[in-house]
């Protein structure tokens, strides 16, 4: 932890052009992918209230990255407004907004559910440590799909900068899964059935449905995709007592 706090920082964009999107604008696939992480991005907040009412807010080392995780995210979301902002759309604040107010009903259940979930489980934190590798690993081979589709040197260079500070959010998650899933049992089995059960693309649930739909065909509907999506789920493999759960084979199978 005292490394990604030392290593933690705001997204640098300053030496970005976005204005080469004017005279070199990215075709309206790789758009769309982009309204979606932008929406995912900026979307990080509230699933943050959703963890701080669980148990997990007792471990200040938890904590603390949360607090810089939470703050990166924030600024990719920004980076990606930039994109948007130079193709004349509407993006950041007048976004997110119309966002959270199309989930609000939905979205009003999330801390009470989560409250319960952890008044019932002590393990409820390796489950979040868990989720959010699996979440990271996916993001990170979403923009590396995104920037290898769309050719574009500005987008590749700031998706490269982003992506590398996504790699710092892997290394917590997955060595707090790591630890959490080797110490007990009890967690292995509850972060199992409860990605089983509940596990879906990030995203789903804050984008329309045919959103999810598009982005997993776009970018992980070939070889190269595919054979991302099952490197993650090696990766999800080796984590204790979580073998042989298929879960990106089978969301990519799904589209
Ligand atoms: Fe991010
Ligand atoms: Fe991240």
């Amino acid at each position: 932890m005292s490394t990604y706090r030392r290593l933690s920082e705001k997204l640098e964009v300053d030496d970005i052009d976005f204005d080469t999107f004017r005279d070199q604008p990215l075709s309206p696939d790789a758009l769309r992918c982009l309204r979606y992480m932008h929406d995912v991005e900026n979307h990080t907040v509230c699933y943050l209230r959703d963890v701080l009412v669980t148990r997990a807010h007792r471990d200040p080392e938890v904590t603390s990255f949360l607090t810089l995780w939470n703050y990166e995210e924030f600024w990719h979301g920004e980076a990606i407004a930039g994109i948007l902002e130079a193709h004349d759309e509407v993006a950041g604040n007048g976004r997110v907004a119309a966002l959270r107010q199309r989930l609000s009903r939905v979205d009003a259940w999330k801390p009470l559910s989560f409250q319960v979930a952890s008044a019932i489980t002590p393990h409820l934190t390796a489950v979040h440590m868990t989720w959010g590798a699996v979440n990271e690993w996916t993001t990170q081979a979403a923009y590396a799909r995104l920037a290898n589709l769309a050719g574009h040197p500005t987008l590749s260079e700031l998706l490269r900068r982003i992506m590398k500070q996504e790699g710092r959010h892997i290394d917590f998650y997955a060595s707090q899964a790591r630890t959490r899933l080797a110490d007990s049992r009890g967690a292995q089995r509850i972060t199992r059935w409860a990605l089983r059960r509940f596990w879906a693309p990030v995203g789903t649930g804050v984008v329309p449905e045919r959103e999810v739909e598009f982005l997993r065909t776009f970018l992980f509907g070939d070889d190269d995709g595919r054979a991302m999506a099952d490197r993650i789920d090696r990766r999800v493999d080796r984590l204790p007592g979580l073998g042989g759960l298929n879960l990106l084979r089978e969301a990519v199978t799904a589209a």
